[in-house]
């Protein structure tokens, strides 16, 4: 049962697994927010909602997708956490009815989707904010900014990782397109938005190494991928998900008078075995809820700032197509195990 009356910012979640339930809470700590929790399974949805403490001190009620769109003058918003493979119907019904969204990645499953949830976007006139918290970390921003000031001097080469340290499960696996769209598709959208150049040529490799059932889906659990940038940027990416020493997630951006590197830091899961080294020093990091808990609060919060009008969209439903372009063609070049230009994937 939805409240009818309430003040602040009424947002529906929809989907509480995994990274939702972290979205959720998140939600529940922005003081302006009245939250309800809709998940396809009604008790995980209630399970959700009753495990809340809301800054707001109103109740967070629990329903169905179905039943937020059955109302939608009851919401002021809506934060999709659903698998990869709900998101363009769900994107579409909040343009059909006009309620900002923000979609955790990727947008759609395939360009021809994505390009139709733009355009819907784009119609309907609503916000949309994509979910890639890496824009919202500090390291990652300040990367940006030096290579953006040019105290990098001339970027000439990239280097980033994003390696879980435990697989996801099948049911996570069976739904989530792939370890390049799923996984990778962070690193993309990261050397994009801090370079501020686009990739023109990739090759991939990738293998099976762990659980069978990537195999069953297509998928594979450890992939590696050489992109060139517009501008003669040599780019090396790695994705694992079988990291034993921890979440690894780290971009080292190299330039002719200096370097920057994201996710050098105590947590790192890194071994040196270099006599009397003594970085790093604490417990790694377990997995991407730890790691980027801070970013999720502060993507969320500005969400809610685009919602309110007091800021506007700082990863807009367009900043989705590109990086799944990408995406693919390393899936293409994977599959075909050649090099793809990037003008080959057209939707
Ligand atoms: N930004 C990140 O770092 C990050 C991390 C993990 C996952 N994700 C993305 O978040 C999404 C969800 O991933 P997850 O790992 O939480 O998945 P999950 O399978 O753990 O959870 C999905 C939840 O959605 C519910 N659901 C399914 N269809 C629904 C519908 N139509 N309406 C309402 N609820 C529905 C399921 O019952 C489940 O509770 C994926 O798109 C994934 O790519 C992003």
């Amino acid at each position: 049962m939805v409240q009818t009356t309430y003040s602040g910012i009424h947002c529906a979640l929809l989907g509480a697994g995994r990274i939702g339930r972290g979205h959720a809470a998140a939600l529940a700590a922005i003081e302006e927010v009245v939250l309800t929790v809709a998940d396809a399974d009604p008790e995980r949805a209630r399970e959700v909602a009753q495990g809340l403490k809301p800054a707001s001190g109103t109740a967070v009620e629990h329903t169905t997708a179905e039943q937020v769109f059955a109302c939608p003058e009851e919401y002021d918003a809506v934060v999709i956490a659903t698998p990869t493979a709900t998101h363009e119907e769900l994107v579409l019904s909040c343009a059909r009815v006009g309620l900002p969204f923000f979609c955790e990645k990727p947008l759609a499953s395939d360009l021809a989707g994505t390009q139709r949830c733009i355009d819907a976007v784009s119609q309907a006139g609503i916000a949309s904010q994509i979910g890639f918290q890496r824009r919202f970390d500090p390291a990652y921003s300040e990367a940006r900014r030096r290579v953006r000031a040019g105290e990098l001097g001339q970027v000439h080469r990239v280097h980033m990782l994003t390696c879980d340290q435990n697989p996801p499960p099948e049911s996570f696996v069976a739904m989530s397109g792939g370890i390049w769209r799923d996984c990778l598709i962070h690193d993309i959208d990261a050397l994009r938005w801090v370079t501020g150049r686009e990739v023109v040529e990739v090759m991939a490799f990738g293998q099976v190494r762990g659980a069978d059932y990537f195999r069953t889906y297509g998928d594979i659990d450890e992939g590696v991928a050489l992109m060139r940038l517009d501008d003669g940027t040599l780019v090396t990416a790695q994705t694992s998900r079988n990291n034993g020493q921890g979440y690894d997630v780290r971009m080292e951006i190299s330039g002719t008078r200096a370097n920057a590197t994201v996710g050098l830091e105590p947590k790192v899961p890194l071994v040196s075995v270099e006599p009397g080294a003594d970085f790093p020093g604490s417990e790694p990091w377990v997995d991407f809820i730890a790691r980027f808990a801070d970013c999720y609060g502060r993507e969320l919060r500005a969400f809610i700032d685009v919602v309110a009008g007091r800021a506007t969209s700082r990863c807009d439903a367009r900043e989705a197509l590109e990086a799944l372009r990408v995406a693919i063609a390393l899936g293409v070049s994977y599959e075909q195990g050649r090099p793809v230009r990037l003008e080959e994937i057209q939707s």
